[in-house]
């Protein structure tokens, strides 16, 4: 039975790391929790153990929570600028880690805690778990096996007001206005694990993006009325380039009402799937939308649902992470939510921010 540790017991912790648990159930626990605030700490640790066959301790500071016995294991879901700092304390004291996205705040903060977990010879692994789905997973044989013929073109969108209008975000929603998080880092992550898991590391990113709406008054029931400046680029338009050529293009935004764009399509030279919605993107066992181009003489194109051909074990996308952790620590998966693939998310976030900076000026990546 792997023993897990849990760093941050704030919404995500609650709405889905602990529903996710039920994936985990008879592999694995969440012996312990920290948390600054103690009733969260208490609380969660309560709702864990109400969920599985195993007391949760309490902890309310990092070191004692760290010296917890018998750990395999820490989960980081923390704030995002207190991931880099969490982790290497995770490291430090000889634990795996699981970090929710990003990775860190800095490329050399990325570089410098992949190099410590190797050298400790510690499993490190990252959210966002895209690519370890189901539905990624099938994604990634299908377009390798040709199905859509040679890839041309990804374009994707995730769009919204941000937390400060998501009515059931129970967090600090401030943050995710500033520089230090903004929509790139939040919820474009997702779409950049996409492109770069099916794909492999893109060549060039250029950008555009700024402030345009630059006061928020959070409309969710924790906050509600509460005055929140906006201090970094609420709009993000990125274009990707891959040899090929490949391109993609991804709008990240905290200043969009309403959208009915798909989340995502690929295009291949003989055909299309296409991620509808956000229903769909976290719903892994819900069929995509696939059109194949009919070379014959009578045109027999349609769309068609299409779906992995196993279902999901977990109930959304973020659950998945976890359940890869473990069973990566059980020694029945190869690791693919690895450090490396979040640092290279995180170049390209960083790369088309100084570009977004010079007005699409394209940036190589390494
Ligand atoms: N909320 C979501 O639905 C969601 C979805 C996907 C990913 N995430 C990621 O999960 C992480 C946490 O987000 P959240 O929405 O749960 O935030 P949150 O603010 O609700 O929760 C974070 C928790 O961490 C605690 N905390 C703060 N500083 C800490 C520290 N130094 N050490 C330990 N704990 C500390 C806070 O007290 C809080 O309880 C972020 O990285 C976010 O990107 C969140």
């Amino acid at each position: 039975m792997i023993a897990l540790g849990v760093v941050g017991c704030g919404d995500v912790a609650f709405r889905t790391y602990l529903p996710g648990l039920s994936a985990l159930a008879g592999r694995a626990v969440i012996a312990a929790c920290f948390d600054p605030v103690p009733e969260r700490a208490t609380r969660f640790a309560d709702a864990v153990a109400a969920q599985q066959d195993a007391a949760c301790a309490p902890y309310t500071d990092l070191a004692p929570l760290l010296a917890h016995p018998g750990l395999d294991g820490v989960l980081n879901l923390t704030p995002a600028p207190f991931h880099a700092e969490t982790t290497t304390a995770i490291l430090d004291a000889g634990l795996n880690c699981f970090s929710e996205k990003p990775i860190a705040g800095s490329l050399d903060d990325a570089r410098r805690l992949t190099a410590l977990a190797r050298e400790r010879g510690l499993l490190f692994l990252c959210a966002p778990a895209t690519m370890a789905t189901n539905r990624f997973q099938w994604l990634k044989r299908e377009l390798d096996n040709g199905l859509l013929g040679r890839p041309t073109l990804m374009i994707g969108q995730m769009a919204n007001m941000g937390p400060a209008a998501w009515r059931d975000y129970k967090g600090d929603p401030a943050v995710f206005y500033t520089d230090r998080v903004g929509p790139v880092l939040d919820i474009g992550v997702y779409l950049l694990h996409a492109v770069t898991g099916l794909l492999g590391p893109a060549t060039f990113v250029s950008a555009v993006g700024g402030i345009v709406i630059p006061e928020r008054i959070a409309t969710i029931p924790t906050r509600f009325g509460e005055r929140i400046a906006v201090t970094g680029n609420d709009h993000m338009l990125l274009h990707l380039e891959w040899e090929g050529p490949t391109y993609a293009q991804i709008l990240a935004s905290f200043a969009t009402p309403a959208t009915r764009t798909p989340v995502l399509e690929i295009h291949g030279e003989r055909g299309t799937i296409c991620i509808p919605d956000i229903p769909t993107w976290y719903d892994l066992d819900a069929p995509v939308d696939l059109l194949l181009l009919d070379r014959g003489p009578v045109a027999h194109e349609a769309w068609r649902p299409a779906a992995p051909p196993e279902r999901s074990p977990v109930r959304q996308p973020i659950q998945a992470g976890p359940l890869h952790f473990v069973e990566v620590l059980e020694g029945v998966a190869e690791p693919i939510l690895t450090a490396e693939h979040a640092t290279h998310v995180l170049e390209i976030i960083r790369a088309a921010e100084r570009s977004a900076a010079a007005h699409g000026e394209p940036v190589a990546l390494a």
